[in-house]
């Protein structure tokens, strides 16, 4: 008799239905595992093997075969332990057989029977629910798969003998609550910061429309403190967001104790990265920082010292809001629809716009130019504010700080995208929450300037030689300061000030 118990093999977030199933017949005595399993599987069948001992069940003398369906689906990580012990549990009579049906199984198993977190929980409960399947996890990944409905059915013990208790009715489990991560004390403030009004006027705007923002400027001017703000002026994520966030860092095994946050991620990797820790890959195809950070931001500090062909790889995410990955033996979308944040001093000595300093090597032109050729043009051309951040001065310091702290900028910021979102859901668009990531088309019809602002934007179209996409995210930002005054028709004046921080990349382009 074969016995079949139901798990999953991650596709991206995606949870595709694994069947394991499990036959024990008289013959050499064997354990035999087949169905496309990479090392860690291959590797399951020692650990459960242990488990069912430490258990006090051994395995009987006789010829075991596990085939994890379909068999042209790759299987890789640690998550098969627990379907198998089961699957062997029931083929053996150690618990009943129908005890697992209607139930998607996931969990590692440790040499003494107790079960161990794993990734991807949330997207398999997700999966399991969609199926009309309950969920049996590790206990730890409770809290997580909780998250999934409120009327799931989980059971989620610490070992393997516990279940076997709650199956025999000697032991009951409790179905675990959803829970929130503890957030670890209260974010950097903006109010930290003297001086730069117009830098955080800029942030402001980002923060409001999602735009993506370079900030150019010396070293120590407060580049690093200034992105380090932008989550503390960010609204909280919605629930929906807040579900496809945390499935991304459920795959990515990212998780801690099953709890998430409404936090928006900030992602700010090394400029050593590889292309596979941006975009995502690697042998087991997991997502990337792109990944990490959707819905968030991404802040790429020195940009110019990223490898230039890493940094290209992320013009296709910036522009999709996703990414798929191709391995021989793998395919996998991630979403990646992030905000992308960087920085980077105007040319390698960092001081070629100080007022008296002469490059030693080169003139300060020179310098700056072949710094900037670093970054490409298409990479320029996604960003849609660029601003100068110059170096702050004693007098700026010595200021009082700032009356104006994080909380009654996030409290405007939070205005505006509730307009931006109320916009969108009207159009029927309800994956668009943001300005940035409004599709080209609808743009006519949301960011309609009057007819100065028409003139103005054709004159400096032509003088600017925008691109096409210059063009519409002149445009998105115009939307969103618009939407910072609470207006509901995008004017001249708008239009100028978004121009104003479009301007620069054509500085930073020539210089390219
Ligand atoms: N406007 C400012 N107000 C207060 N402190 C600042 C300001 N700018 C810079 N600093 C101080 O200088 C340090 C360096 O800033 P940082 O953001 O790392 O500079 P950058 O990234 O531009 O090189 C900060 O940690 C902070 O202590
Ligand atoms: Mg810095």
């Amino acid at each position: 008799m074969v016995t079949r118990v139901a798990t999953v093999a991650f596709e991206g977030i995606e949870a595709r239905s694994v069947d394991v199933q499990v036959q024990v017949t008289s013959g050499n005595v064997n354990f035999i595992l087949v169905g496309l399993p990479d090392k860690a599987v291959a590797e399951s069948r020692e650990r459960v093997r242990a488990a069912l001992i430490a258990s006090g069940l051994a395995l009987p003398a006789k010829r075991i075969t596990v085939n994890l369906a379909p068999a042209d689906l790759p299987k890789e990580g640690s998550h098969y332990d627990l379907p198998i012990a089961l699957g062997v549990m029931a083929a053996i009579g150690a618990i009943p057989p129908d005890a697992l049906a209607g139930y998607a199984v996931l969990g590692e198993l440790a040499l003494d029977g107790s079960l161990t977190a794993v990734a991807g929980v949330l997207p398999a409960a997700i999966a399991a629910y969609a199926r009309g399947q309950g969920l049996i996890c590790p206990a730890a990944c409770g809290p997580e798969a909780a998250w999934a409905a409120a009327d799931i059915d989980i059971l989620a013990p610490r070992s393997l003998i516990q279940l076997a208790n709650h199956f025999k009715g000697t032991q009951v489990l409790a179905r675990p609550q959803p829970s929130v991560a503890r957030q670890a004390g209260p974010l950097p403030d903006l109010g930290d910061i003297r001086g730069q009004e117009s830098a955080k006027r800029v942030l402001e705007i980002a923060a409001a429309g999602g735009h993506n923002l370079l900030m150019n400027g010396p070293p120590g001017a407060g580049k690093s403190m200034l992105a380090s703000r932008l989550p503390s002026i960010l609204p909280p994520l919605s629930p929906r967001e807040l579900l496809e966030v945390s499935m991304v860092h459920s795959v990515a095994g990212h998780l801690a104790e099953g709890a998430l946050t409404d936090r928006r991620p900030f992602r700010a990797p090394h400029h050593s990265a590889s292309m596979a820790a941006l975009v995502g890959g690697g042998l087991q195809a997991k997502p990337g920082e792109v990944s990490l950070a959707h819905h968030g931001v991404l802040f790429l500090d020195e940009l110019p010292e990223f490898q230039a062909q890493a940094l290209d790889a992320l013009r296709q995410p910036m522009e999709t809001g996703d990414v798929l990955i191709s391995r021989a033996n793998h395919r996998a979308v991630y979403p990646a629809r992030f905000q992308l944040v960087a920085a980077m001093n105007p040319c390698r000595c960092g001081k070629a716009t100080e007022p008296g300093y002469a490059c030693r090597r080169q003139p300060n032109e020179r310098c700056m130019a072949q710094y900037q050729t670093r970054i490409s043009g298409p990479m320029l051309d996604r960003i849609d504010i660029v601003i100068d951040v110059p170096a702050v001065t004693a007098a700026d310091l010595l200021l009082p700080a700032a009356g104006e702290g994080s909380a009654e900028v996030a409290a405007r910021v939070a205005v505006a995208r509730q307009a931006q979102t109320a916009r969108f859901e009207a159009l029927n668009l309800p994956n668009v929450t943001t300005n940035a990531a409004c599709p080209a088309p609808v743009l006519d019809q949301i960011a309609r300037p009057d007819g100065a602002g028409l003139n103005l934007l054709r004159d400096a179209a032509e003088a600017m030689r925008l691109t096409a996409r210059g063009y519409h995210r002149v445009l998105k930002v115009a939307r969103t300061l618009a939407d910072l005054d609470g207006e509901a028709k995008v004017g001249r004046i708008h239009l100028a000030e978004a121009l104003s921080y479009r301007s620069r990349i054509d500085q930073v382009a020539q210089a390219a």
